[in-house]
């Protein structure tokens, strides 16, 4: 397989990505802190190297998406932006809207502080099954609310009503006394980005946020996240596995191949053509369909 670099360097819509001068063109200006600015990172875990000198900007209030076939580094990226995750020594720096969050395989000191403003939401919607859903979505206030009014879930009435309000903004007010366990998949993923606006976060990142969902309930919480971006001004990150709801939903695309990023640019320029360049046969692993507009009518969901 010929390399991205080779094959596309200088060319047409493509030619600046990936490139010194990308870089420099995704800087915020003088005195905007980037929301995320990832440098140099890389881990190892074992033999493997997971991330290999990664770099990334993401501008306040950009919606971005992240590809990569399995075992590329996405979740890795987003672990270690989330402050969930420490990189290996001596290699790299991430801040968050100016804040570090590590540098040279060690925590900022103010690490913990900053990692409220980061939501993250995972495939696996990560509610409390036996908890009813409105307690699951009050869980996003645990970062301001002093810690024994937490534990013993004695939340104020502005609290409860943030988070009913979160959950009619996602479009499932009705469940908000039922066991998280008994929702659909798409209604807990909904429920855990109801949780992410209590929570108010600065940034959002999901790690294959539709991965485990239908079609329907896929474009449903994929036009949720959309939504909240353009409204709040949330930045969004979010890692698919398929690559049409990057040209879908996201202006900007990310791609990833082992640990290191081989695209970074618009989601427009992303044919079927160049990802199989670029990823050679697991490129079917993400491309669905020959044309996008046919595998998603355009239609806005109802966000109450
Ligand atoms: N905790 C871990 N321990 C060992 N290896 C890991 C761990 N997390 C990720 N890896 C490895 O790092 C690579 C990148 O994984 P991951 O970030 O999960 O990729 P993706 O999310 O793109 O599927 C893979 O080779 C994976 O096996
Ligand atoms: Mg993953």
């Amino acid at each position: 397989m010929t390399t991205w670099t080779n094959s596309f360097e200088g060319t047409g819509p493509l030619g600046y990505l990936q490139s010194g001068r990308a870089g420099q063109s995704q800087q915020p200006g003088p005195g905007v802190p980037a929301a995320v600015a990832v440098r140099g990172l890389s881990k190892s875990y074992g033999r493997t190297k997971a991330l290999r000198d990664v770099a990334v900007t993401i501008r306040p209030g950009e919606m971005v998406a992240l590809i990569g076939a399995s075992g590329s580094g996405k979740s890795t990226l987003i672990r270690h932006i989330a402050g969930l995750e420490i990189a290996d020594p001596g290699h790299g720096r991430i801040e968050v809207f100016g804040g570090l969050v590590q540098h040279d395989g060690r925590f900022g000191p103010k690490a913990r502080t900053i990692r409220r403003d980061v939501a993250v939401i995972f495939q696996q919607f990560n509610l409390v099954g036996r908890l009813s859903v409105m307690t699951n979505v009050m869980i996003g206030h645990l970062g301001r609310v002093p810690g024994w009014r937490g534990t013993l879930g004695l939340f104020t009435r502005p609290e409860r009503d943030a988070a009913r309000g979160a959950l009619a903004r996602v479009g499932i007010p009705q469940v908000c006394h039922q066991r998280a366990s008994t929702l659909s998949g798409g209604q807990q993923q909904r429920a855990a980005i109801a949780r992410t606006l209590v929570q108010r976060s600065k940034i959002l990142i999901a790690d294959e946020p539709i991965s485990a969902l239908d079609p329907a309930s896929a474009r449903r919480v994929m036009n949720i996240l959309a939504q909240i971006n353009r409204e709040d001004g949330i930045s969004i990150l979010v890692s698919l596995h398929q690559v049409e709801y990057a040209r879908r939903y996201c202006p900007r695309t990310i791609a990833m191949r082992d640990g290191r990023i081989v695209y970074d640019g618009p989601s427009t320029a992303l044919t079927n053509a160049f990802l199989s360049d670029l990823y050679g046969e697991a490129s079917e692993e993400l491309v669905l369909f020959d044309d996008p507009a046919d595998a998603m009518p355009s239609g806005k969901t109802a966000l109450a």
